[in-house]
C-alpha cells in the first residue's frame, strides 16, 4: 500500500519506491509537515522529526509549555492566527471580520485510483493501481466549516498531487480570501530556485538563483499563466546537474492567475505554496456551499534535473493529456499564418496545401482571418462564420478540398475575445469585460469576453458548434491573444467581482469540455500569442501547444529547452518557417530549422511553393524522416545535455521506450575557429548495446558513448581552403540516429 496511517502516531506516510510524504497530526489536531524527499522505511512512529526548539518571543499554544509553537513547526495547511506569522495556504474572514479559525483532524479515507475534480484539470488513472489517494478531513467547530486535503501518490512515479476543497454549514458566510493548492514545509534553504520567465516570444527562459530569506515567487495577475512566469518552480541542490542529483519540482494544473512562492524563515525551512493568486481572488460562501482548488503536482528527483523532468513527461503523457491523440503520433501539420497572414482566399489556400501534401503533409491549418469580416486585426473577432468573400464555399466547402487532396483539415479560432468592430459586440457590447465608467485598455484592438457568464460561452459554443457540425474539421488551433486589464463583469453584484477571474477559467475550461465531449476526433493545440498560455492545465484538454510565435531556430533551442523542464516534446508545437525568420530576421539552414523541430509537434509555417525545387526535395525527406522517428522524437526519454543558456552547442536526445533507438540533437549557434576537441556523454542508451549511428559502419556500444562521449569536433582550421557550403558556419546541426 502506498499510503500507510499509523494511528497510535495519527501519522500519515505515502510511499512508492522513490519518495516518502510524511506528515502527522499534531498535538493542537492540525497536520504538521514531518518529510518530504526519498524513499524512507515505513515504521509507526516518525516523530524525532518533529523538531521543536525554545525560540525567544514564540507565540505558544499551550499553558506553560514553550516548545509547541506554530511559528516554529513545519505544517501542511497553515492559517493565520494560532502562532504561524509565515504566509498562510488559506485566509478566510468571517462575518464579525476576524480572520481566526483552526481546522481540526476529524476522519480520514484511503482509497485506490483518484477522482476528477469536477470543472478543473487534474491528473487522473484508468487502472486504479496506478494511483492512491488519501482525503483528510478537518474542521473548524465554531463557524462549522470543513476542510478536505487531498493526496494522491503516484505507484511508479516519484509525484504527488495535492488539492484542497473547503465545505462551509455554518449560518454565517464566511469570504476565502487566499485558498492555496498546496503547501509543504522543507527543512532547509540550501536550495537553488529555478524558474522559467521570459516574455512573448522569448518564453520560458531558464533563470536560477539560490534562495534566500523572505520571499521569492513566481506569479501571474494577467487572467493567463503567462509567458512571463510559468506557472512552475523548481528547487535544486547546488551540485545537482542534469544527470544526477537531488530536485523537485512544482506545477500548477491551472491557467489562470496564480502565485508560486517560496518563503524562507528565520530558521531556514522553506515552504512553498502553489495557487490562485489571492490578489485576483475573494470568494463568499454561505451555508452549504464549497470551494475547491485547483491541483498541484510536485516530482522528486535524485537523478538530477533530467530524472525529474522525465517524471513531469510521462506523468502528463499518461496521466493528464486526454482523448484521441493522447500517446498517439502527432500529425504533420502546415499552418498558413507566416505564409499569408491575413492576406489569403480559397485558391491561395488550396494552392499552399497542394504542394504540402506533395511532400507528405498531413494536416492542413487555417490560421486567423477566416471568419466575419476579419481581414486585419482590427475586426471580425466573435463572428464565427466563414468570411465569404475570401472562402465562397464556406469553411464546409473548404475543409473538402483538403480532404479531397488527402490532408486533414484544421482551423483557428479565438473564441474568448472580441472586437469592437464585430457583429457580437454591436448586439452584446455588455458581455466585454470592462468597468464602463472608464476608458478600457484594448490589446491588438481586442477585449475579453466575460466567460464568468454562462450565457456569454453557452453562445460561443453554438456559434463554433454550428461551424464544426457542419464542416470536416479534425483540429482546432484556439488561440489567446491578450492579458485582462480591467476584470470586472457586469452581470456581478459587487460581494462577487472577486470571483470572477476564476470563473473566467472555469468558462473556458467548461468550453473545452463540451467541445471535446461533442467532437471527441478534435485534435486541439492551445496557443496563447505564442506560449503565454503554456501550462498543465490546458495540457488537460489541448493535448499539444504552440510553444511560441518565435519560429527561429536558434531562438527556439532556448525556448524548447526551458519548456522542457516541465512539459514533454509530444505537446511542443514546433515549426519550420521561412527565411529570413519574420521575428529576428535569421537565415538559418532548412536542415537547422527542421532538426529544432522535430523535437516536438512538428509542422511547417511558410508557403512551401515559394521554395526551390531542392529546398523541396528536402522538406518531403524531412517529412519522411519525422515520419519514420516520430515516435522516438515525440514520446521517447528526453535528455538535456548541454545548454543553450550556459554554451555555444546545444545538445539534446531521445531514447525509445526500449532503448533500441536514440536521437541526439547537436546545434551549434556560432562558428569558431580552431577551438579545442569536444564531446558529449550520451545518456539514457543500453550500456551493453552496439549502436550504428546514422546507417553507417560505425558501431560503438552504449556504455562508450555514455563514459567515452560521442565525438562532435568539427570546428573550422582557417587553414584547409574550406569554404561555406550551407551546412558550415554558423547556426548548423547534425542528428545523429543510433540504432542498435
Ligand atoms: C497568435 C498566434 O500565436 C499565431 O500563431 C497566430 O495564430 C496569430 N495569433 C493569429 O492572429
Amino acid at each position: 500500500m502506498p499510503i500507510q496511517y499509523h494511528s497510535s502516531t495519527k501519522t500519515f506516510h505515502l510511499y512508492n519506491d522513490s519518495i516518502s510524504y510524511i506528515f502527522m497530526i499534531l498535538e493542537n489536531g492540525t497536520p504538521g509537515q514531518l518529510y518530504y524527499g526519498s524513499r524512507l522505511s515505513d515504521k509507526e512512529d516518525f516523530s524525532e522529526l518533529l523538531e521543536m526548539k525554545r525560540r525567544a518571543n514564540a507565540p505558544c499554544t499551550y499553558e506553560g509549555n514553550l516548545l509547541f509553537s506554530l511559528e516554529h513547526l513545519k505544517q501542511e495547511y497553515p492559517l493565520y492566527g494560532h502562532g504561524d506569522l509565515r504566509y498562510p495556504a488559506c485566509s478566510i474572514q468571517k462575518e464579525n471580520g476576524s480572520h481566526i479559525f483552526e481546522f481540526q483532524y476529524v476522519s480520514h479515507s484511503i482509497y485506490k485510483g483518484k477522482n476528477r475534480i469536477k470543472g478543473l484539470p487534474a491528473i487522473w488513472c484508468e487502472n486504479s493501481d496506478d494511483m492512491e489517494s488519501l482525503e483528510v478531513v478537518l474542521e473548524d467547530q465554531r463557524t462549522d466549516t470543513q476542510l478536505t486535503l487531498y493526496y494522491t501518490i503516484c505507484t511508479h512515479l516519484p509525484v504527488i498531487a495535492r488539492h484542497a476543497l473547503i465545505l462551509h454549514n455554518g449560518h454565517s458566510s464566511i469570504t476565502l480570501q487566499r485558498m492555496m493548492s498546496c503547501n509543504v514545509d522543507l527543512i532547509d534553504d540550501a536550495w537553488d530556485m529555478i524558474q522559467l520567465s521570459g516574455a512573448w516570444s522569448r518564453e520560458r527562459h531558464v533563470s536560477s538563483t539560490p534562495l534566500r530569506p523572505g520571499v521569492q515567487s513566481v506569479y501571474s495577475m494577467r487572467g493567463h499563466s503567462s509567458a512571463q512566469f510559468n506557472p512552475f518552480l523548481a528547487l535544486k541542490r547546488k551540485e545537482c546537474s542534469e544527470t544526477a542529483g537531488e530536485c523537485m519540482g512544482f506545477t500548477l494544473l491551472y491557467s489562470g492567475s496564480y502565485l508560486a512562492q517560496v518563503e524562507v524563515d528565520n530558521y531556514h525551512v522553506s515552504r512553498v505554496q502553489l495557487g490562485i493568486h489571492p490578489d485576483c481572488f475573494e470568494w463568499t460562501l454561505q451555508q452549504g456551499e464549497s470551494f475547491e482548488t485547483p491541483e498541484a503536482v510536485y516530482v522528486y528527483s535524485e537523478h538530477g534535473l533530467n530524472g525529474m523532468s522525465q517524471a513531469f513527461h510521462t506523468l502528463f503523457n499518461h496521466h493528464l493529456v486526454r482523448g484521441t491523440y493522447r500517446l498517439q503520433d502527432r500529425p504533420i501539420l502546415i499552418n498558413n499564418w507566416e505564409a499569408t497572414y491575413f492576406d489569403f482566399d480559397e485558391e491561395k489556400i488550396v494552392r499552399i496545401a497542394e504542394t504540402a501534401a506533395k511532400a507528405g503533409i498531413e494536416l492542413f491549418v487555417l490560421d486567423d482571418g477566416w471568419f466575419g469580416n476579419r481581414n486585419d486585426d482590427h475586426r471580425g473577432l466573435g463572428d464565427w462564420y466563414a468570411n465569404v468573400s475570401k472562402l465562397p464555399h464556406g469553411i464546409a466547402g473548404l475543409s473538402e478540398r483538403i480532404h479531397a487532396i488527402g490532408m486533414k483539415f484544421g482551423l483557428w479560432i479565438e473564441p474568448e475575445m472580441v472586437n469592437m468592430d464585430s457583429d457580437l459586440y454591436r448586439a452584446h457590447p455588455d458581455w466585454v469585460m470592462i468597468d464602463p465608467d472608464y476608458v478600457p485598455c484594448h490589446g491588438r484592438n481586442q477585449y475579453v469576453l466575460d466567460f464568468s457568464r454562462r450565457e456569454v460561452v453557452d453562445h460561443i459554443f453554438n456559434m463554433l458548434d454550428h461551424v464544426l457540425d457542419g464542416a470536416d474539421v479534425n483540429y482546432i488551433k484556439w488561440d489567446m491573444n491578450r492579458t485582462m486589464s480591467e476584470v470586472y463583469s457586469r452581470s456581478h453584484s459587487s460581494d462577487r467581482q472577486g470571483r470572477v477571474m476564476h470563473e473566467y477559467i472555469l468558462g473556458v475550461y467548461d468550453l473545452y469540455e463540451r467541445l471535446m465531449q461533442k467532437y471527441p476526433d478534435i485534435l486541439f493545440e492551445s496557443c496563447a500569442s505564442g506560449g503565454s498560455r503554456f501550462d498543465a492545465g490546458m495540457l488537460y484538454y489541448a493535448p499539444q501547444a504552440w510553444t511560441s510565435d518565435n519560429s527561429d531556430a536558434i531562438e527556439r533551442l532556448k525556448i524548447q529547452y526551458g519548456t522542457s523542464f516541465v512539459y514533454p516534446p509530444s505537446c511542443m508545437g514546433a515549426h519550420v518557417s521561412a527565411v529570413p525568420n519574420h521575428q529576428v530576421f535569421r537565415n538559418t539552414p532548412l536542415n537547422t530549422r527542421a532538426n529544432v523541430a522535430f523535437y516536438g509537434a512538428f509542422g511547417y509555417e511558410l508557403d512551401l511553393s515559394k521554395l526551390s525545387d531542392e529546398e523541396k526535395e528536402e522538406v518531403r525527406q524531412q517529412v519522411a524522416f519525422m515520419k519514420k522517428y516520430r515516435h522516438v522524437f515525440q514520446y521517447g526519454t528526453f535528455y538535456r545535455l548541454s545548454s543553450p543558456f550556459e554554451s555555444n552547442e546545444t545538445v539534446w536526445m531521445s531514447v525509445s521506450e526500449d532503448r533500441s533507438t536514440a536521437i541526439v540533437g547537436y546545434y551549434r549557434v556560432l562558428n569558431e575557429v580552431n577551438v579545442g576537441y569536444r564531446r558529449v556523454r550520451l545518456a539514457g542508451l543500453d550500456e551493453n548495446a552496439v549502436y550504428t549511428i546514422n546507417g553507417t559502419d560505425q558501431a560503438t556500444d552504449g556504455r562508450e558513448l555514455m563514459k567515452a562521449g560521442l565525438v562532435i569536433s568539427d570546428y573550422t582550421s582557417g587553414e584547409n581552403g574550406e569554404t561555406y557550403n550551407g551546412r558550415n558556419g554558423d547556426f548548423i546541426s547534425r542528428l545523429y540516429v543510433l540504432e542498435s
